[in-house]
Parts: structure tokens; C-alpha cells; sequence
């Protein structure tokens, strides 16, 4: 895209869910590979095996979206912003993690914030699994030994968003956070009903999509969350992590498969109240010299094996069970 961005955000850092009940969340949670960062009588934060201080974060109310969070290499970025129209003053965070953030409403009202001078954890991640794969042997004489237990949550990968008007969700995101397209699904020549957006990091290779931004056409025009979704540690997370989620009877939603724009292999479940949550391992990696995508909508964007998207994907519901 030929526009000058405000600034050119570098990573999300979490979304916001509001349940009921937060011992439920964060039971869901822990199923699903996450542990506990912090929590108090309204708020729960919880973390992967990263750096980042914590990757969910769930207030107690009623059941819906409340936003998520961009992260920004610099304080004078988010200067830059406060300075823009629709922003706030920058203030400092009352979160553990310390720093300021400046936020605004995006054009269907979805709370965004951008944060700069947070701290870190001391985690050190973990290593993926050494695999015995086509002419590589990274473990002779060592077994291979997956223990049943919940996957390994690294970090929050991307958000997806149903929304008015892809296109113009594209424009708007780019103007003030430099996102630009990576593929666009279309109805007919230059009307998308999903663009899949990265963030502009130059040369520095970054997710196929940090958002999606998906046509709310699919949702009887109502816009809002999609789905959320953490990048795990390596395949076998992805499919213990199923295992284990189905042993603790958790609604399960679309997977195993492997995706066609952006390769992920992929799993999704829903938490209790029927929020999309997505494990993935092994998306696309792309510098900001990679073109945007075009393609013909058809159920072939789906993925390239597993069972095929089920109808109630993509809609924040109630899970029936
Ligand atoms: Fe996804």
C-alpha cells in the first residue's frame, strides 16, 4: 500500500473476553495450555511458555468481546498516535505489566489498544520436539515420548474479526497500524469477503495474519470476534492438546487440519461460553515484499486436509452440549 502509516505495529499481545464466571475461564484455560499470571476479583491474566507477562485477558461481566492489544517498538509511536484523531491521551497502564498505552474504537466499535513499556517474564520458552523427519535424524537413541498433558501455549497469534466491510477495515487498520494485506478472498474482482493482514516489519519475516477481517455478511451483518488464536509449541502440541481437551470434554469446534492461506495446521475449540479459541503450529512466515493474494471465493480456501469447515465457524455462540 502506497499510504504512510502512523506507525507500523510490530505484534498483538492479548485479547479481552468478559465471562460470568472466572474459575470456569480459567479452568477452559488451563485445558487449554495456559497457566495463571495473575488474577483478582474482576481479572484474570494468563500466560504461554513466552516472554510476553501474559497472552488472555478475561474480566468478569457479561459474556462478549472487549478488545485486544497491539505492541509498539517506541514511546514516540504511541505519542504519534495520542496526536492522531480518535485516539486518547497516552496514560499509564494499570495492568501488572506496567507501561502506557494510547486506545481507540475501530470502525465496527472494537476496542484497540496499543501498549509500549511493559515489562517481560524471565520464561525462556520451550524447545519444539527433535523429530525423526525425511533424511534429518535429531534424536537417535531418543525416544519419542508426548506425556498426556495440555499443549504448549507460546504466544497469541492473531485475531479475527467479522466486520462491515473488509476493505474498508484494511484501509483504516493500515492508515494508523501499517497492516498490510497478505490474501484477499473475493467475491468478485476488489470485493473481499476476508483479507488476511500482517503486520509491516520490512525485511524482518512476520505471521501470514496477525488479524483477519472476515465479511459479517456470514454473520447476518453482525460484526465482532471471530476467532482468537495462540501459536503452540510444535505438531505434537497441537494434537495432545486435542487429546486432552476432549478428554475434559470442552466443545470442540473445527480440526485437525492444515489451512491454505497461511499454512497453519490448526485445531479449534470454544471456551464455555462459545468464544473460538485456536491452537496452530507451522504458519507462514512473510517479509513485507510478499505481495497480497488473490483468490476466487470457494470452500478450497478452507485448508488443504482435515474435515471441512463446520457452518456454525466464525460465529461467537453458545456451545449446544
Ligand atoms: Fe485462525
Amino acid at each position: 500500500m502506497a499510504t504512510q502509516s502512523i506507525v507500523k505495529v510490530s505484534e498483538l499481545l492479548y485479547p479481552r473476553l468478559t465471562v460470568p464466571d472466572l474459575d470456569a475461564m480459567e479452568a477452559f484455560l488451563m485445558d487449554f495450555g495456559m497457566v495463571r499470571a495473575a488474577r483478582d476479583a474482576d481479572t484474570l491474566y494468563m500466560r504461554g511458555t513466552g516472554a510476553a507477562a501474559y497472552v488472555h485477558v478475561v474480566h468478569k461481566g457479561a459474556t462478549g468481546f472487549a478488545g485486544f492489544a497491539f505492541g509498539v517498538a517506541s514511546r514516540n509511536d504511541l505519542d504519534r498516535l495520542a496526536a492522531s484523531e480518535g485516539f486518547s491521551a497516552v496514560e499509564p497502564r494499570t495492568e501488572p505489566d506496567g507501561g502506557w498505552r494510547t486506545t481507540t474504537r475501530d470502525l465496527d466499535g472494537n476496542f484497540v489498544e496499543v501498549v509500549f513499556g511493559h515489562v517481560f517474564n524471565d520464561a525462556k520458552g520451550v524447545a519444539p520436539r527433535r523429530l525423526n523427519i525425511g533424511d534429518r535424524f535429531e534424536r537417535i537413541g531418543e525416544l519419542q515420548r508426548v506425556p498426556p498433558r495440555p499443549s504448549r501455549i507460546k504466544r497469541f497469534g492473531h485475531i479475527a474479526l467479522n466486520v462491515a466491510s473488509p476493505a474498508e477495515a484494511l484501509v483504516w487498520y493500515n492508515a494508523r497500524f501499517g497492516l498490510i494485506a497478505s490474501d484477499r478472498v473475493n467475491i468478485a474482482p476488489g470485493m473481499p469477503a476476508a483479507i488476511f493482514v500482517r503486520c509491516n516489519r520490512g525485511v524482518v519475516p512476520t505471521d501470514h495474519h496477525t488479524m483477519l477481517f472476515a465479511s459479517s455478511m456470514a454473520t447476518a451483518g453482525v460484526s465482532g470476534l471471530n476467532h482468537l488464536s495462540w501459536e503452540v509449541c510444535d505438531i505434537d502440541d497441537v494434537h495432545a492438546g486435542n487429546a486432552h481437551l476432549a478428554a475434559k470434554r470442552h466443545a470442540h469446534e473445527w480440526g485437525i487440519g492444515r489451512h491454505l492461506l497461511g499454512s497453519q495446521i490448526f485445531d479449534y475449540w470454544r471456551d464455555p461460553w462459545g468464544h473460538i479459541h485456536e491452537h496452530w503450529t507451522d504458519g507462514d512466515q512473510l517479509d513485507a515484499s510478499i505481495p497480497a493474494g488473490d483468490h476466487p471465493i470457494s470452500g478450497a480456501q478452507a485448508n488443504q486436509w482435515g474435515p471441512d469447515m463446520p457452518p456454525s465457524f466464525g460465529r461467537t455462540i453458545a456451545p449446544t452440549n
